[in-house]
C-alpha cells in the first residue's frame, strides 16, 4: 500500500512505501542485496534497476526479522523510527517541537518533516548521505562552520558510513575534494567560474558552484536540466565519485580520479613534482628542483617528491645579496596546468601586480593569474601539479636565474614568461635564442650523409611507418635532435625545382595541429622529408590497441578530434594554400607528448599531382575506407571529400574501431553503416568504445556521432564544411539530422576488399590503394 503522507494518525508500517505526488520517488523500508539487515531508504519508484539515494538509520540497522518496525510521527511531533519493541532505532531529533505535523517525500526525492503551517522543520537534503540529487546541495557555510558532505556507503550491501568522503572546500575559489578518512584521495582543482580547472571537460551545464559571500557559503549543484533528466553524482565505496544519468538505464558518464589516469589520485608524485599521463615516467620535478631520493624516485616510489638544486636569491643572508647586483629570482612558466593545491587568493586584478606581489614577497613559491579567478600564489608545497594536454593553466614557478641553465628539449614547451622581459635585461639572449627555436621559417638543407647516418643507414628498427609515399624513419641528428625522415618513393615524377618549390610551400603551413617539416634532402634520386619527431606515434597505435586504448579517455579523444578539425580548417581555409589533404585517416593523425594531435602527410597528395585539378581522373590517392563515393568512383574531390574522411575518423575515435574491419554484428559492411543503425533505432551511444564506456560525457559523445554521421552522408552538398564542423563541434552551431546513406560504393567493394586487403586493386576505372599504417 502506498501512502502520500505519514501523520500521527497514520504511520509507516512495513510492507508499505510513502511516494511522491507524480510517482518519482519512494521511500520505504529495504533489505541490500546479502545483507541481512533492514534500513529506511529513498529509492526511484519506475526506474529499474532501482538505487537507493538515501538511508535514514545508515548506522542503526534493524534486524532482517524484524517484521514490526514503523516510521511515526511521535507525540512530540518527532520523526521516529520505531523497532518492533518499540524503541526508537533512528530520529532526525527536530528540537522545535510541533504537536501536529507530517511528513512527506517530494518528486526531487526529498523527504520532509513539516508543521501544521508547512514551515520546514527538518529534510533528508539536509542530511546526504552518499547520492546528490538534483536540486540538493553539497558545500560549506563559513560562518557557522556547518558541512554538507556525501559519505560513501561502507561496501555495495552495507550503508553504513564508509572511509570516503566528498565535499567543497571552504577556500576561494573553492575545490571538490574527495578524501579516504582525513586524507585527500582527489581534487577537482580551483572552480574558475564554469568549470574546475582540473575537469576542463565539464563545464556547468552539469553542474554548478554557487557562492555567496555574505553567508560565508560555498555550495555545489548538480544541474536540473529543468528536471527533465534524471541524474545524481555519488561517491562509491571504493572512493570514486560518478555522474550518472538515466537512458534506458543508469549510464555513467564520468568517474573521478578517471580508472585511465593515475596522474588523479592526490598528490601522487609529492611536493613539487608534477604528473603527465603521458609521460615516461609519470612523474618528474618541477623546473629547478630534483627529488629528495634519487634511489626511491628511480623505483618509481614519487612520494616524497623533490627539493629546490639553488637557494632562491631572496633567501640568500643580506650580505651575500648586497654583493651581486640585480639578482632577482625569476619565474619559470608551465602551460597547460592543472594548479597545485592550497593556493592562496590575492586581490589583485591584473597579472603584472600578481606577478610583482608574488616577487616582493620571499614567501611566494609560485603565482597563477586565471581570468574567471584572478591572482593566486602559493606559499606551501606545490603539491598535486598535473600537465594537461589541452586546457589547464600557466603557472609561474619562483627560481634563481641560474637554475634554468640552458633549455633541455623536454621542456622547450615552457618559456621564460614574456612578462620579465623588460625587468630582466639579462633575459635578452636567451629569448633571443628561444625565438630561434621557435622560427622554423627557414628550412634546413640536409645531406643525405647526415640522415643516413641519423636513422643508421635507414634501419629496419628504425622504421616507425610505411606510407603512401614512402617509409618514414626515426632519426637522431648529431645534436641529439630526433627526427623523422620520410623517404619518398620516387615515383613523383616531378623536376628538383617544383620539388622545392613545393616543399617551400608546405613549410609555410604552421599551425600546432600539424606536424611541422624541418628541412628536407635531395640526392640523386633520393628525396627525403624531415620531420619534427613526436614520441606518441600515431593515434592509431593507441586507438586500434586494446590495452594501449584504455589511455585514451573520452577527453583525451575529443582534446584529439578537435584538433584535427581545426589543423584540418587551416588546411581548407585559413593557409595560403587552401591544402585539400585527400589522405586523412587514424595513421595520419600524430600526437606529441602531451597527446596534441598533429596531422602529417598534408600537401604530399599535391606534390604528387601537381596543381592539376583531377577530374574523372583513374589515378586516385587514397584508403579504402576513407574516401568519399565522389572520390573513390569518379576521382573527383573538393574539400568534402577531406569532410568525409573526417566523419570516418570521428566515428573511429568514438567507437576504437576501423571503418573497414568487417566485423559489424548484423549486416553491416562498415562502420558508417552500423552506426546510422544504432543511431536510428536510438542506441547510438552503443557505439562508444568499451574501453571508455563508464566514463564519457553523453553530450559530446552524442553530439560526435550525430556529426560522424553527417559527414560521412552520400552526396557532398549534404555534407558541413570544415568551419561548419568545428563550430558544431564546440557546440556553437545546432546539427541537422543526416539522411539515410545508401552505401552502393562500399556494397561495390566490400567483398573484394575482403579478399584483397593490403594489395593495389584494379577495378574497371578505379585504382585505390589500400595500403595500411603510415
Ligand atoms: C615509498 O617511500 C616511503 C618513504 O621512504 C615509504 O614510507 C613507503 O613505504 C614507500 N612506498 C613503497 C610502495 O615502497
Ligand atoms: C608574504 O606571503 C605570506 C604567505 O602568503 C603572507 O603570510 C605574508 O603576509 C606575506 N608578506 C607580505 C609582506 O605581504
Amino acid at each position: 500500500m502506498a501512502l502520500v503522507i505519514i501523520t500521527a494518525s497514520s504511520p509507516l508500517v512495513q510492507n508499505q512505501t510513502l511516494v511522491s505526488s507524480s510517482q518519482i520517488f519512494e521511500l520505504g523500508f529495504f533489505t541490500p542485496k546479502g545483507s541481512a539487515k533492514q534500513y529506511i531508504g529513498i529509492w526511484y519508484k519506475k526506474l529499474t534497476p532501482s538505487r537507493v539515494v538515501w538511508v535514514a538509520n545508515r548506522d542503526k540497522p534493524l534486524g532482517h526479522t524484524d517484521q514490526s518496525a514503523s516510521l511515526i510521527i511521535g507525540e512530540d511531533g518527532n520523526l521516529k523510527l520505531l523497532d518492533g519493541r518499540q524503541n526508537t532505532v533512528w530520529s532526525p531529533n527536530v528540537m522545535a517541537k510541533s504537536n501536529y505535523s507530517e511528513a512527506l517525500l517530494s518528486d526531487f526525492g526529498n523527504f520532509v518533516l513539516q508543521d501544521r503551517n508547512a514551515n520546514i522543520m527538518w529534510e533528508s537534503f539536509d542530511e546526504p548521505t552518499d547520492t546528490l540529487l538534483p536540486n540538493m546541495k553539497i558545500g560549506v557555510n563559513v560562518k557557522t562552520g556547518k558541512k554538507l558532505n556525501l559519505t560513501s556507503w561502507k561496501g555495495e550491501d552495507d550503508p553504513s558510513f564508509g572511509s570516503f568522503v566528498m565535499g567543497v572546500t571552504s577556500e576561494k575559489p573553492p575545490q571538490l575534494f574527495t578524501w579516504n578518512g582525513s586524507s585527500p584521495y582527489w581534487r577537482s582543482g580551483q572552480w574558475e567560474k564554469t568549470k574546475f580547472i582540473g575537469i576542463p571537460t565539464m563545464t556547468n551545464t552539469y553542474y554548478d558552484i554557487r557562492q555567496d559571500n555574505i553567508q560565508g557559503t560555498s555550495y555545489f549543484y548538480l544541474n536540473n536540466y529543468n528536471n527533465s533528466i534524471f541524474g545524481y553524482t555519488f561517491i562509491s565505496s571504493e572512493g570514486s565519485v560518478k555522474l550518472a544519468f538515466w537512458a534506458n538505464g543508469w549510464l555513467t558518464s564520468w568517474k573521478a580520479p578517471a580508472p585511465t589516469n593515475p596522474c588523479e589520485i592526490y598528490g601522487v608524485c609529492g611536493p613539487f613534482g608534477f604528473c603527465n599521463p603521458f609521460g615516461s615516467p609519470m612523474c618528474r620535478c618541477l623546473k629547478g628542483f630534483k627529488p629528495r631520493s634519487d634511489e626511491e624516485w628511480n623505483r618509481g616510489n614519487w612520494t616524497r617528491g623533490c627539493l629546490r638544486e639553488m637557494e632562491l636569491n631572496c633567501q640568500k643572508p643580506a650580505s651575500a645579496a648586497a654583493s651581486t647586483t640585480v639578482e632577482k629570482d625569476m619565474f619559470w612558466q608551465m602551460r597547460q596546468i592543472k594548479l597545485p593545491d592550497s593556493a592562496d587568493y590575492l586581490l589583485i586584478d591584473n597579472v603584472e601586480g600578481c606577478q610583482s606581489q608574488c616577487l616582493e614577497n620571499c614567501s611566494c613559491l609560485a603565482f597563477s593569474y586565471v581570468n574567471a579567478i584572478g591572482c593566486m600564489a602559493w606559499s606551501k608545497d606545490l603539491l598535486d601539479t598535473q600537465q594537461f594536454s589541452t586546457d589547464g593553466e600557466d603557472l609561474f614557478i619562483r627560481l634563481v636565474d641560474a637554475s634554468v641553465g640552458a633549455d633541455t628539449g623536454r621542456f622547450r614547451k615552457m618559456t621564460i614568461p614574456r612578462l620579465l622581459r623588460s625587468e630582466e635585461p639579462l633575459r635578452e639572449t636567451s629569448w633571443k635564442e628561444q625565438m630561434k627555436e621557435d622560427d622554423a621559417s627557414k628550412l634546413i638543407v640536409y645531406d643525405f650523409d647526415s640522415i643516413r647516418l641519423a636513422t643508421d643507414n635507414f634501419n629496419v628498427e628504425n622504421k616507425l611507418g610505411q606510407g603512401g609515399f614512402g617509409p618514414v624513419y626515426k632519426g637522431k641528428l648529431n645534436n641529439g635532435k630526433e627526427i623523422a625522415a620520410k623517404r619518398l618513393s620516387s615515383s613523383s615524377g616531378q623536376g628538383i625545382a617544383e620539388f622545392k618549390n613545393e616543399i617551400l610551400l608546405i613549410s609555410k603551413l604552421q599551425h600546432r595541429n600539424l606536424v611541422r617539416l624541418l628541412g628536407f634532402c635531395i640526392e640523386g634520386e633520393e628525396k627525403i622529408l624531415v620531420y619534427e619527431y613526436l614520441p606518441n606515434k600515431s593515434l592509431d597505435t593507441f586507438l586500434f590497441d586494446s590495452r594501449e586504448k584504455a589511455k585514451l579517455s573520452w577527453g583525451v579523444r575529443f582534446h584529439i578530434i578537435q584538433g584535427v578539425a581545426r589543423g584540418l580548417l587551416y588546411l581548407h581555409r585559413d593557409s595560403c594554400l587552401r591544402v585539400i589533404h585527400r589522405d586523412l585517416k587514424v595513421s595520419n593523425i600524430l600526437l606529441d607528448e602531451k597527446m596534441n594531435p598533429k596531422i602529417s602527410d598534408f600537401g604530399l597528395s599535391r606534390m604528387f599531382e601537381g596543381t592539376q585539378v583531377l577530374v574523372n581522373t583513374h589515378k586516385v590517392v587514397g584508403t579504402f575506407g576513407y574516401m568519399s563515393p565522389e572520390y573513390a568512383m569518379g576521382g573527383i574531390f573538393s574539400e568534402k571529400s577531406d569532410v568525409y574522411s573526417f566523419g570516418v575518423l570521428l566515428l573511429e575515435i568514438i567507437s576504437g574501431k576501423k571503418n573497414t574491419s568487417l566485423d559489424y554484428p548484423g549486416q553491416h559492411l562498415n562502420l558508417v553503416a552500423y552506426a546510422w543503425h544504432l543511431w536510428c533505432e536510438g542506441r547510438g551511444l552503443d557505439l562508444i568504445d568499451e574501453a571508455i564506456a563508464d566514463a564519457f560525457s553523453v553530450l559530446e559523445v552524442t553530439r560526435c556521432i550525430q556529426l560522424g554521421l553527417l559527414c560521412t552522408q552520400d552526396h557532398a552538398a549534404d555534407r558541413p564544411n570544415i568551419l561548419a564542423v568545428v563550430l558544431m563541434l564546440n557546440g556553437e552551431s545546432i546539427l541537422s539530422q543526416p539522411k539515410q546513406p545508401t552505401y552502393t560504393f562500399s556494397r561495390l567493394l566490400a567483398h573484394e576488399v575482403q579478399s584483397q586487403e593490403g594489395s593495389i586493386r584494379s577495378m574497371n576505372t578505379i585504382t585505390i590503394t589500400t595500403v595500411e599504417g603510415r
